[in-house]
């Protein structure tokens, strides 16, 4: 299992490039699905989350190529052939977004088979509203032996008004799928408004769908009959940008960032400004993000977008450890985010937690020590609470950053940072 050895105490300086978003790759790759023809992926990430997503829609039947050399972010597939419908456990188990295939395979196919992710480090993270939606485009849905087995009625789903008793993303992107091919118009209210929704639209939209208000808490969704095939490229990764962006902030360097959507993350911005970070955009695809002299405390409540990213709340906390003063945290989305918070004690950091809420006292000089990855960001808080700890920190069960994170390391020490992978 490999483990990240990292030395702090280097400010990071110089340009990164931003990746395309795991979160807008995920939806994508299960929307080839709803057609026989080919979908051509660009921008897409190399990580663990893709090849896990790419397995599914193999066993599933399709055929998946990964582009080579200058291609490597490239993702064909082509779901001509679907010899199975089934979504099985070992590999529903690895990736909860493996839900994503129910919608496409109830509406292109009529029938799906899905395992029930179970739930992970952050929560329960049920999907019943997932279920309770496609119930209402008129799929018949039973749960037993841990899977999910959705049949479609005899003439396909039916167009209906949905609403979502709270805000879900992969809910809103599996309902979207599911609707495209349905009979009559759906209407998803209280949709969620994440950027990676609007992307998954828009690539539905130019294979043929129709859909309005994408980006939206509502959205319009007229049926057609079938869908084609489509050329796409993936929105940038906003969660991967702020993640660098907390790197240049934490350890008091200076990083461009390219490739990035600075609108995606203004949230993450605003809350950088507060705390006295110096954030410029060079252009409407760069940040340019300096440390603070000195970092200030700042409270943060995480919301559904355009609010504050629950999956930067992890990251930002390691850098609330060095503002001067208390900052307060409160998770909104997830009943138990908090997981990296005995880590970052572990190296110094002084946090209490009183439910949905952590108390972080600073500033608090954070020392190198041995840690352990629970989920993806609260990995990524660990690495940016190393880049800036006195000594050495070793980070185990890194694969739970390479999930959605492309090459970290090789990118971290590009701008300075001491980062190496051990096995
Ligand atoms: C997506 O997860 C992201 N994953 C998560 O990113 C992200 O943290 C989350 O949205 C919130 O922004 C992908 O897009 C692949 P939700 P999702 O449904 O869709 C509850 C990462 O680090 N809920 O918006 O699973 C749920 O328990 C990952 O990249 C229900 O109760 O999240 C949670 O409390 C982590 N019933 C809240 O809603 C449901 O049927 C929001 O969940 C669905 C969700």
């Amino acid at each position: 299992m490999d483990k990240f050895l990292i030395r702090g105490g280097t400010p990071l300086e110089g340009q990164l490039s931003i990746s395309g978003a795991k979160n807008a790759a995920l939806p994508a790759l299960a929307a080839a699905l709803l057609t026989d023809k080919r979908v051509v992926l660009e921008n897409i990430p190399a990580v663990r989350d893709i090849r896990t997503m790419g397995r599914l829609l193999a066993t599933l039947g399709a055929e998946v190529s990964y582009g080579k050399g200058a291609q490597s972010h490239r993702v064909v597939i082509e779901a001509g052939d679907i010899t199975s419908r089934e979504a099985p456990y070992d590999l529903v188990k690895t990736m909860r977004a493996s839900s994503l295939v129910l919608g496409p395979l109830l509406a292109r196919f009529g029938s799906a088979r899905v395992s029930v992710p179970g739930g992970c480090a952050i929560g329960a993270r049920p999907i019943d509203l997932h279920v309770k939606g496609l119930e209402k485009l008129g799929a018949g849905i039973r749960q037993e032996h841990g899977y999910i087995e959705a049949q479609a009625p005899d003439g396909g789903l039916k167009g209906a008004q949905i609403f979502f008793s709270r805000v879900t993303v992969t809910g809103t992107e599996d309902l979207m799928m599911a609707a495209v091919l349905a009979d009559g118009e759906t209407v998803l209210e209280n949709a969620a408004r994440e950027p990676e929704v609007g992307d998954l639209a828009d690539l539905l939209v130019k294979m043929g769908a129709k859909i309005e208000g994408a980006g939206t808490t509502t959205i319009r969704i007229q049926g057609v009959g079938r869908l084609h095939g489509a050329r796409h490229t993936i929105i940038p990764d906003r969660i991967e940008a702020g993640t660098f962006a907390v790197a240049a902030a934490i350890t008091g360097g200076r990083l461009l960032l390219e490739r990035c959507h600075p609108g995606h993350l203004m949230a993450v911005i605003d809350k950088l400004k507060e705390a006295g970070a110096g954030v410029s955009l060079p252009s409407p695809s760069s940040i340019e993000i300096e440390a603070p002299r000195p970092l200030k405390a700042v409270n943060v409540t995480t919301q559904e977008y355009p609010g504050f990213a629950t999956d930067m709340q992890a990251q930002f906390m390691a850098l609330l450890t060095q503002a001067e003063g208390t900052s307060i945290i409160t998770e909104t989305i997830f009943e138990n985010r908090f997981m990296h918070v005995l880590e970052l004690a572990r190296m110094g950091a002084q946090i209490s937690v009183e439910g949905n809420r952590a108390v972080v006292m600073g500033k608090s000089a954070l020392s190198g020590a041995s840690v352990l990855c629970s989920d993806l960001r609260a990995s990524a808080s660990l690495v940016l609470a190393g880049l800036v700890a006195q000594g050495e920190t070793l980070v185990d069960r890194v694969y739970h950053i390479d999930r959605g994170y492309e090459k970290i390391e090789q990118r971290l020490c590009s701008v300075g940072a001491q980062v190496e992978r051990v096995s």
